[in-house]
């Protein structure tokens, strides 16, 4: 797979022909859209997990040192907690060139506070792409997002504001709240 996702993104034509449709987001979207929207709640989608195994080359890092941000790898039965958007396919182009390193777009099903549910849209990098970083022990991960900067900030800000926003959702996630514990360890050990 190309390292750039935007042509393959573009050439799907996924949902394109939908005058609106909703977005779920799971990672920075979750606290920060940086695009319009029609509207925004808090939604699920079950079958996934959050996990910081994509790398960052182009955000949070660079391509000499990746940070570590998040995508989502399949899990039956468990429910991962998010933000969905409702949105315009104009916002495609946006969100294609944004997350162009390695995300491609996937529909879902998506289950809203008041127990409905509607079809939607996810950005996931799949382990088959070239900034896949995968599995690590929580120390090595928090350890790398400590140590990252890029264009978009800190790599440390990025976790920190996503357990921040997880908790404003009363979402569980152990493993996002386990890296964001050994993260300020590491940090209160520097002296940070
Ligand atoms: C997010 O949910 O924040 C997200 C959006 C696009 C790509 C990856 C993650």
């Amino acid at each position: 797979m190309s390292f750039d996702t935007t042509a393959a993104n573009r050439n799907a034509g996924r949902f394109a022909d939908r005058d609106e449709l909703w977005l779920f987001g799971y990672g920075s979207l979750i606290y920060k859209a940086g695009f319009d929207y029609i509207e925004r709640k808090p939604a699920t989608i079950t079958g996934w997990q959050r996990r910081f195994w994509q790398g960052s080359h182009d955000h949070r890092g660079t391509p000499a040192a990746p940070g570590r941000v998040a995508t989502l790898v399949e899990a039956p039965g468990a429910v991962c907690a998010g933000m969905a958007y409702r949105i315009t396919p104009a916002v495609f182009g946006h969100l294609d060139h944004r997350e162009k390193n390695g995300y491609l777009r996937f529909s879902t099903a998506m289950t809203f506070a008041d127990g409905s549910h509607d079809e939607g849209l996810v950005y996931i990098a799949t382990a088959d792409n070239e900034a896949w970083l995968g599995d690590a022990p929580i120390d090595a991960i928090a350890r790398q997002i400590s140590a990252s900067h890029g264009p978009s900030g800190p790599n440390r800000d990025y976790l920190l504001n996503l357990a921040e926003a997880l908790r404003a959702l009363d979402a569980d996630d152990a493993h996002v709240f386990a890296i964001e514990a050994r993260l300020r360890e590491i940090e209160a050990e520097h002296g940070g």
